[in-house]
């Protein structure tokens, strides 16, 4: 079976190496190792200031808490996203209101946002779904008319960029995830960057009990509310290694979605996600878009192909009963999804494969 995910680890010569010098060197907790990986992922992305995290929802939580989101307040968010996304905005007592998804794309619809925007909300939490970057002018225009935050949730679309910004540095706060099936993993991770450097103490106090590295424990005053989300050197370790290769990770994962936005655009019944033309999707998964979909899925799993609609639209859990509404733009992307595999595994036999396939069925 082809997967739709796979875990990307670098070679064992590389990483070996550097794992054991990092576990038996006496410091594994966060240090100087983690302090490297945010330098070095903030070059390589194009970020500013950012702090690496133990994960991605802890990020999204940071993130909401510096946006001032606190109870009564509502954040506009998506349902077509994985779960996490919108589980952190109860961690702070605030409502979730679902904005529309575009039918084209399954990212938030910027007309729709504009619809539900209240005196209440605080937030626009967007994702780039599946690696297709989200309309970020429009959502930020939206965001700064009305004195609210944009929070961009890069976990699926590391290495994509806007208008030639890389993601992340549109909005005010972004969050990448470093979880085991990304583009890439330090096993568990994430990174929380942001364009406003004064709030640095207090992402860093969130980020660890409330409390700033290399304050003495016997004189420190706790005064907010802080978490266990900071990394460790061991993750952080594997980052650094990761980083080493990413960019052959990416490009492969970017050459793979460009040959199917090709190949599949002359097939009848079959579409594929498309995003504003000044932004540049870093396809962590493919999606494509099909008149029937269970057809097609059916076609390509007993090729040994694995193809899914992977989320559940997160409107549908009953945790989020309060927030339910019409979203038509959802049902209909949600009918036609189906996501394929292009990331680094799959190899040029592989995606040629994959299109006769769909051709066929
Ligand atoms: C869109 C999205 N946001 C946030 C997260 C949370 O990231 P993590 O698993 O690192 O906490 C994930 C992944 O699980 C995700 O897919």
């Amino acid at each position: 079976m082809i997967p739709i995910v796979k875990v990307a680890m670098p070679p064992k010569s590389a990483l070996m190496p550097a794992l054991e010098t990092v576990l038996y060197s006496g410091m594994i907790a966060e240090g100087e190792s983690v302090y490297q990986f945010e330098a070095e992922f903030n070059r390589k992305f194009g970020l500013e200031h950012s702090l690496a995290m133990s994960s991605g929802t802890g990020a999204l939580h940071a993130a909401l808490t510096l946006a001032g989101v606190g109870p009564g307040d509502e954040v506009i968010s998506t349902p077509m996203t994985a779960e996490p996304t919108n589980t952190s905005i109860l961690y702070n007592g605030a409502k979730v209101v679902w904005a529309d998804v575009d039918p084209a794309s399954g990212n938030m619809c910027p007309d729709s946002v504009r619809q539900r925007i209240t005196s209440r909300t605080k937030a626009i939490l967007c994702v780039h779904y599946a690696g297709y970057p989200a309309r970020l002018a429009e959502l930020k225009r939206i965001a700064d008319e009305y004195g609210v935050a944009l929070i961009e949730d890069c976990a699926h679309a590391l290495g994509a960029s806007y208008q030639n910004r890389p993601i992340g540095t549109i909005g005010h706060y972004g969050i990448y995830s470093f979880q085991a099936i990304k583009h890439m993993t330090t096993v568990d991770g994430g990174l929380l960057t942001f364009a406003d450097v004064s709030q640095t103490e207090a992402a860093k106090k969130f980020r660890w009990f409330g409390m700033l590295k290399g304050v003495p424990r016997t004189e420190v005053d706790i005064t907010s509310v802080g978490y266990k989300y900071n990394m460790n050197n061991v993750n952080a370790t594997i980052g650094l290694v990761q980083l080493q290769n990413i960019s052959a990770i990416l490009d492969r994962h970017v050459e793979n979605g460009r040959f199917f936005d090709a190949e599949l655009s002359s097939i009848s019944g079959i579409d594929f996600a498309r995003c504003d033309t000044d932004a540049v999707p870093s396809y962590w998964i493919y999606t494509l878009l099909c008149d029937d979909s269970h057809s097609v899925e059916k076609a390509l799993n007993s090729a040994g192909i694995s193809a899914s609609k992977l989320h559940r639209p997160n409107s549908l859990h009953s945790i989020f009963a309060d927030s339910r509404c019409d979203l038509p733009g959802l049902d209909t992307f949600y009918t036609r999804l189906l996501h394929i595999p292009c990331g680094w595994w799959v190899s040029d036999e592989d995606r040629a494969r994959i299109v006769d396939v769909i051709r066929k069925g």
